[in-house]
């Protein structure tokens, strides 16, 4: 792939933990891959793959034991306003309201009050809570709080976007909706997303491409293509290229029937008799 296709890479990353006195625990074992300019990219594995830790490297908040990430060919070294990102707990400022939390990244980086406040308000306008500027984060909905930290991850205008599971919290009904309002903003401008799911149906129904990873240590099984046509509805989950690439994921990341208690084997069971 040449350079100009590809916004971040990361190039054979290396995570060990320590474990007790002296012994380690590889986590992540040789993770390499390239995202492209405004691609929606996901990464799914089985709970403790080592997803969180990934994009924690990638955002600057972890330190790989060896390997990197560049972005635009730089290597990535700390947090910057390039790289936003976006949790699944909720992170706003709890004495802050809902407006000076979108000014914070803004004025971290430099701007002044006035045109922090007006950025802000316009990135509350794209995400349709303009009137809830001066509410504070517990007056809000979860999904909502959401809403706002992914006004305040995009305020600073970063190069792509880092979300860890960030509708992990929510009903499964404010979940469905935050993915296809995601869409929308995801469609509307530059950006580019790098988003950490264990859902199934959350990953084919956002992606372009999905990254699977194994465990223990983690590493990369396969990237597959999403070839599901946009724009995408509630009525996608039944199309026949939702499903094949659906059941083709669930086999890379539960190859075994044991897992059958699992959450995500049982939804795509429940598709299967429809
Ligand atoms: N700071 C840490 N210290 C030690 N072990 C950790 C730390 N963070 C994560 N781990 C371990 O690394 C593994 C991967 O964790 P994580 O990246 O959170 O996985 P995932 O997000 O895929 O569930 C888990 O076994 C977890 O216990
Ligand atoms: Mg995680």
């Amino acid at each position: 792939m040449e350079n100009s296709e590809c916004i971040l890479e990361a190039r054979d990353i290396v995570k060990d933990f320590a474990e007790s006195v002296g012994e380690s625990r590889r986590v992540l074992d040789g993770i390499s891959f390239q995202v492209r300019p405004r691609e929606f990219l996901s990464i799914i594995g089985p709970s403790g793959c080592g997803k969180s830790t990934l994009i924690r490297i990638a955002a600057g908040l972890e330190t790989a034991t060896s390997g990197e990430f560049l972005l635009d060919g730089k290597l990535v070294r700390g947090t910057d306003a390039e790289r936003g990102m976006v949790f699944q707990k909720y992170t706003l400022f709890p004495w802050l309201s809902v407006k000076k939390n979108v000014m914070f990244g803004l004025e971290s980086s430099g701007r002044g009050d006035d045109e922090a406040e007006e950025i802000a308000l316009q990135w509350l306008q794209i995400v349709g809570l303009e009137k809830y500027a001066d509410y504070y984060p517990k007056q809000l909905s979860g999904g909502m709080q959401q809403r706002v930290a992914i006004a305040r991850a995009l305020a600073p205008q970063p190069r792509i976007l880092l979300m860890d599971e960030p509708f992990g919290a929510l009903d499964a009904q404010t979940r469905s909706q935050m993915q296809r309002y995601l869409l929308e903003v995801w469609k509307n401008i530059d950006i580019t997303i790098l988003f950490v799911t264990h859902d199934l149906d959350e990953a084919v129904f956002l992606s372009d491409r999905i990254l699977t990873l194994q465990a223990n240590p983690g590493k990369v099984r396969e990237m597959v293509n999403v070839r599901v046509p946009r724009p995408r509805n509630p009525e996608s989950l039944f199309l026949p290229e939702f499903i094949s690439t659906r059941r083709h994921i669930e086999e890379l990341i539960h190859p075994k029937a044991e897992d059958s208690g699992d959450e995500t084997f049982n939804i795509v069971n429940m598709v299967g008799k429809k």
